[in-house]
């Protein structure tokens, strides 16, 4: 397994995946790391559904021009947020922002792959996925994950950049 900062410094988003499945141990240590992000008040508002059913991927990748990958991908996860548990909006997505970073951060440093599908707020994109995933009224999805095996490589870039680095003040 690759250490921490390693780990973070070397991630990219991968949309190709082998058909390899992946198994509970490693599904479980993904959702692990996923409730294990930070949350503010520590309310943790996050839940996860683990979607492996081809026909339900497959409706996802066909709503949008942004998940092409999702049939592939032997996993999907949708990060999804409880209003009731967090009434807050900026800090729910922020809350369930981290636990997808943590998630594909745990990918990563297990060798597989993953990309963020984006779903934001108050679109046919994210209604659609509502209604699939027959979420309660308080439960509102704030990301889509696919993971799995890579079937392509990507090189990690140097991205720091000096210009960025604000001493003090602006
Ligand atoms: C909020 C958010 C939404 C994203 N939505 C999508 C998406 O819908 N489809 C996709 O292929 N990638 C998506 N990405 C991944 C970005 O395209 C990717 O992180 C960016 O191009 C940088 O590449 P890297 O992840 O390899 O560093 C999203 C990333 C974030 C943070």
């Amino acid at each position: 397994m690759k250490d921490g900062l390693e780990t973070i410094l070397t991630r990219r988003s991968i949309r190709s995946f082998t058909n390899e499945p992946l198994d509970e141990a490693t599904i479980k240590s993904l959702l692990h790391a996923g409730m294990s992000a930070p949350s503010a008040h520590n309310r943790r508002p996050f839940h996860f559904i683990t979607i492996l059913d081809e026909t339900t991927r497959l409706a996802l990748k066909n709503k949008s021009m942004f998940a092409k990958m999702l049939d592939e991908a032997p996993l999907v996860i949708a990060v999804c947020g409880d209003k009731v548990r967090q009434p807050i909006h900026d800090f729910l997505i922020e809350d369930c922002s981290a636990a997808t970073e943590n998630i594909l951060l745990a990918a990563h440093a297990l060798d597989l792959g993953a990309v963020w599908i984006g779903v934001y707020t108050l679109t046919g994109w994210q209604k659609f996925i509502i209604n699939t995933l027959e979420l309660p009224k308080n439960i509102l999805p704030i990301a889509l994950i696919a993971i799995g095996h890579p079937k392509q490589t990507r090189k990690d870039r140097e991205r720091f950049e000096d210009d960025k680095w604000h001493h003090e003040k602006w």
